[in-house]
């Protein structure tokens, strides 16, 4: 008996043995300078190195600073020019994902910057309030600039959100949490060499990164605190709970906020996805929650109570007003097969069993059109979904809408789509007409999207609603960048 107490003595001990000795890094709000009316962005992407363990320079990419990216904030409405130069010494693209524009604008495969050149995307805020983010989507190469330090957020904010109640201090009582897992080498240099069976599998690491940083520990008043969480990782699911099993509310899914808060007292979140939650830390001044992993029970940030300042002490109960299309709104249902063609080492991840190819239009979605995408994981592994250009609704998980939970209901635009599952969207594709150029679905596994899980579909004219909203924006808007040496 004395020798087991001790051996849970020893336990407890090392349950407690993580020092949480770095602050959580904010990637800063990128500066902007405006020019004739449009908010003008300058973004860097380059290699550099930072310090994610002590006193070793590990090899990292990030756009202007040394990874992951500073933050877009801009306001729905708004004019915008990003000026995304590739001081890489090799091409990659900066895609918006979950950004509502013209294909052209959309930093998909097609949009290749080369290495020092600048790739303009430009175009007027078209979308509610939301928590988006950018990442190279390079054919082939997107999981590894991704995992090298590739992501920023997109924050759009609209007269709604600006309004409403929700605590809106970015870094203060609004907090972008970037979440990942790395793997390293024995010299802690980035790692990213996965095997086939990982490239299957999933390429994943129980060592996690909160906005750049191993463990990091986070200061906050006991009030009310937004946390805008990304799961920016290549091929892992998280599922984020707090030591003390304590309940939240979700505001908001990718697409935006939802209608009403959602009480939780886990959220999992596949890669892409983001959700936006409040968490009320009033009366827990002096103490410590940790933010952890649940399946893999990992503990990622410690969170310090540790200011009695006035803060968001009320939430708003209603959020927003969201336009639903019932399934006998849609005019048509398109069929999606996640599923592997081809055997062993010559198999390719596939949807509806074809691989990704840039030359080849899969879908022609007539704009203005409610449709059903009915999207089947036909494997016995993970999968999701994510849709280009457009936010979509869940309507039924495995023939049902019964199986779709509540902090699903808002706007979203990757769907987790579970071994052997189904999941009914519908989607409305509602601006930018361009029969040439074309956006793309893929699973949101990085991995798998670069294996092939990838098509691409295009929005045209329809007959029955001619309305255009948007004028074409001329490609010799693209600029030719001087390189800068670094
Ligand atoms: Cu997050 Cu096609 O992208
Ligand atoms: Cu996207
Ligand atoms: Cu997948």
């Amino acid at each position: 008996m004395k020798q087991f107490l001790s051996m849970s003595s020893m336990i407890v001990i090392a349950l407690h043995s993580i020092v949480y000795a770095k602050v959580l890094p904010i990637p800063p709000l990128a500066s902007y300078t405006v020019q004739n009316g449009v908010k003008v962005f300058d973004m860097n992407i380059h290699a550099s190195t930072t310090q994610l363990f002590t006193g070793i320079n590990t090899r990292t990419y990030g756009v202007n600073r040394s990874i992951l990216g500073e933050t877009i904030r801009i306001h729905n409405g708004d004019q915008v020019k990003i000026n995304w130069s590739n001081r890489l010494s090799e091409p990659t693209t900066m895609h918006g994902h979950g950004m509502h524009v013209p294909a052209i604008m959309d930093g998909g495969p097609k949009n290749k910057i080369q290495p020092n050149t600048t790739w303009q995307a430009s175009y007027t805020v078209n979308q509610s309030a939301s928590t988006n983010w950018y990442h190279p989507h390079l054919m082939g190469k997107t999981a590894e600039h991704v995992y090298m330090g590739l992501a920023g957020m997109i924050i759009v904010d609209d007269d709604n959100s600006d309004t409403i109640g929700l605590p809106k201090t970015y870094g203060v009582d609004d907090i972008p949490l970037i979440i990942q897992d790395k793997r390293f080498t024995s010299s802690k240099q980035i790692d990213y060499s996965p095997s086939r069976m990982e490239i299957m599998r999933g390429y994943t690491s129980s060592t996690m990164l909160v906005n750049g940083a191993i463990t990091p520990y986070v200061n906050v008043k006991d009030s009310w605190i937004r946390f805008r969480v990304l799961n920016a990782s290549n091929s892992s699911l998280y599922d984020l709970v707090f030591s003390d099993s304590r309940s939240f509310k979700q505001i908001a899914t990718d697409g935006g906020l939802l209608e009403k808060p959602v009480t939780l007292n886990h959220l999992l979140l596949t890669p892409g996805e983001r959700a936006e939650i409040l968490v009320n830390f009033s009366g827990d001044l002096g103490s410590s929650i940790v933010l952890k992993e649940n399946r893999q029970n990992i503990d990622m940030m410690n969170i310090n109570i540790n200011s009695a300042s006035a803060g968001v002490n009320v939430i708003p109960s209603k959020l927003n007003t969201l336009v639903r299309y019932p399934l006998s709104k849609a005019k048509r249902t398109r069929n999606f097969v996640l599923n592997r063609i081809g055997r062993g080492p010559n198999g390719h991840m596939a949807i509806n069993g074809k691989t990704m190819n840039i030359n080849r239009i899969d879908e022609v979605v007539p704009i203005n059109s409610v449709e059903i995408w009915n999207i089947t994981n036909s494997m016995g592994m993970e999968h999701n979904f994510h849709i280009h250009a457009t936010h979509f609704q869940i309507i039924e998980r495995d023939g049902s809408s019964a199986n779709v939970s509540a902090n699903e209901k808002g706007y979203k635009d990757v769907v987790h789509v579970p071994p052997f599952s189904s999941v009914k969207v519908i989607v409305k594709m509602e601006d930018y007409i361009d029969s040439k150029n074309g956006y793309m679905y893929h699973c949101h596994f990085l991995e798998h999207e670069d294996d092939g899980m990838m098509g691409q579909f295009t929005v045209v004219q329809n007959p029955n609603n001619p309305v255009v909203k948007w004028a074409p924006i001329q490609m010799d808007d693209i600029l030719t960048f001087v390189p800068i040496p670094l």
